[in-house]
Order: structure tokens, then sequence, then C-alpha cells
């Protein structure tokens, strides 16, 4: 077995998968507490069991800490101030205009979030700072970027989604928390410099990793998650 988990030994497996699953949040504040660096591995050789499609397992994974972590962040927030216009993602995030029904969820989470970090739409000073904690990994002792090699199609975005889904899990599983990062695509003219890597690979995201500071409203949103009977079509005989 690769894991400490014994399989055949787990008593109630559905029960612990599903409260891992519905207890995982995003995380935008956290303890300063570091995390072992064994932890990570853990992880991450949790997480490498991902599927892929025809066993590819597309993704590249780079772990930050201490003066690494220190550097890029500093790097990342300097650039923002510097010229938040001049920055852009490797690949689109939303077609523009977004479109219904996904525009009002955005727009409900977005409001949620401004009145969690008491931040409104037109605080522009605000959302600036806010930007900021995003490239800081949100005070995370622990920031990881995920590249992929950018000739990949599409299906190897949907095998990257379930590896970074199983580190977000097996972190819960640990008692720690996450936050997926799309935003540190954005960097990726310093990051390729910083972590050299080449222009064949793509920043797909970064994430942050560490114990969640849950005296932050923003850590305690009730995100409304569709109904099954709002997605599901069962068909039977
Ligand atoms: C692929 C992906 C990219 C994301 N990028 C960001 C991001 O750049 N910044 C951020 O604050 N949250 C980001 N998130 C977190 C989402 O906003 C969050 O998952 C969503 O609001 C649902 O909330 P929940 O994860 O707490 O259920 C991302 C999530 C995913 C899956």
């Amino acid at each position: 077995m690769h894991t400490n988990v014994k399989w055949e030994e787990s008593n109630d497996r559905a029960s612990i998968v599903d409260l891992v699953m519905t207890e995982r949040r995003a995380k935008r504040g956290f303890l300063k507490t570091p995390v072992p660096l064994e932890t990570v591995n853990e992880i991450l050789n949790a997480a490498r069991y991902a599927p892929s499609s025809s066993n590819t397992q597309p993704w590249k994974c780079f772990v930050l800490t201490g003066g690494a972590r220190g550097r890029i962040t500093e790097r990342a927030v300097e650039l923002f101030r510097a010229g938040p216009e001049k920055l852009s993602p490797e690949y689109p995030f939303f077609p523009q205009p977004l479109h219904d029904p996904f525009i009002s969820r955005f727009n409900v989470f977005r409001g949620q979030l401004g009145d969690a970090v008491g931040v409104p739409r037109s605080d522009k000073y605000g959302r600036m700072k806010d930007v900021e904690r995003q490239f800081r990994f949100f005070e995370a002792p622990v920031g990881m970027i995920f590249t992929m090699d950018r000739k990949l199609e599409w299906a190897s975005f949907i095998c990257y989604g379930c590896f970074l889904q199983n580190i977000m899990l097996a972190a819960k599983a640990r008692g720690l928390d996450t936050c997926a990062q799309q935003i540190w695509s954005l960097q990726h003219p310093m990051l390729r410099e910083e972590l050299g890597f080449s222009e064949n690979d793509m920043v797909v995201a970064g994430l942050s990793l560490g114990w969640a500071d849950n005296s932050l409203a923003e850590n305690n949103m009730t995100n409304h998650k569709l109904a099954i009977d709002e997605f599901v079509t069962f068909l039977g005989d």
C-alpha cells in the first residue's frame, strides 16, 4: 500500500470520503504555522494516483516554502502594483461577456466574498489589496505552482482538475486547507524566470496550503451549491 490507510480496515469508507469532500472549502486566510515538508510529500504522494486520460499524467508542480515562497510572492505583488493591466493569463478563464446562469453565480460569489472581507465592488483600492493577498498565497506557509505542457489539449485540463482535487482532499483529510488559484496564471513570465521552466510549459494554477485562520469572515462563507435535481437527469427504462 502507498498510504498508511488500509482500505479493508476503514469501517465507514463512504462517510469518511464524503465528509472530506463536503468539508473542503476554499480558504483565503491562513495561520503562519508551518506545514512539515513530510506532510506535503504525503499529500502529493497520494494525489499522484489521480486518474488521467490514457495515464498521460500532465501535471508538474513546484512547492514553494521559506525564502523561495517569499521571493516569488514579493515579485508577484510588485508586478501587480506596477501594472495590473500588463498581467494576462496563459489561457482564457471565462468567455467575455460571461453569460447566465454562470454570471449570476459569479456575481453572487463575488458579492459574498466582498461582504466577508468588507470590500465593496466600488472600492478599487480595497480590491487591489485583496488581489495582493492572492499573490501572497493568503499568508499560507506553502504555495504551489502547477504547470502543463502547452501542446496538450482540453482533455488534459480535465485530468489536471482530478489531480488538483486529490491534493485538496488529501490536505483536508490531514486537517489542512487549500485555495486553488488560477490567478497565478497571470504571473507566468515571472514564474518562468524564477522557477526555470520553459516556454513549452504553461502555468495552469497555483494553490495555497496551510492551516486556515477560521476567525476570518471570508473563511466562514456558505457557498450555495446546486441541488442534484438542478444539474442531473436520471434516465432509466
Ligand atoms: C480551477 C480553480 C481555480 C480557482 N481560482 C481561484 C483564484 O484564483 N482565486 C480564488 O480566490 N479562488 C479560486 N478558486 C476557488 C473558487 O473560487 C472556489 O472553489 C469556489 O468559489 C467554490 O467555493 P468552495 O471551494 O469553497 O466550495 C478556484 C477554484 C478552482 C477549482
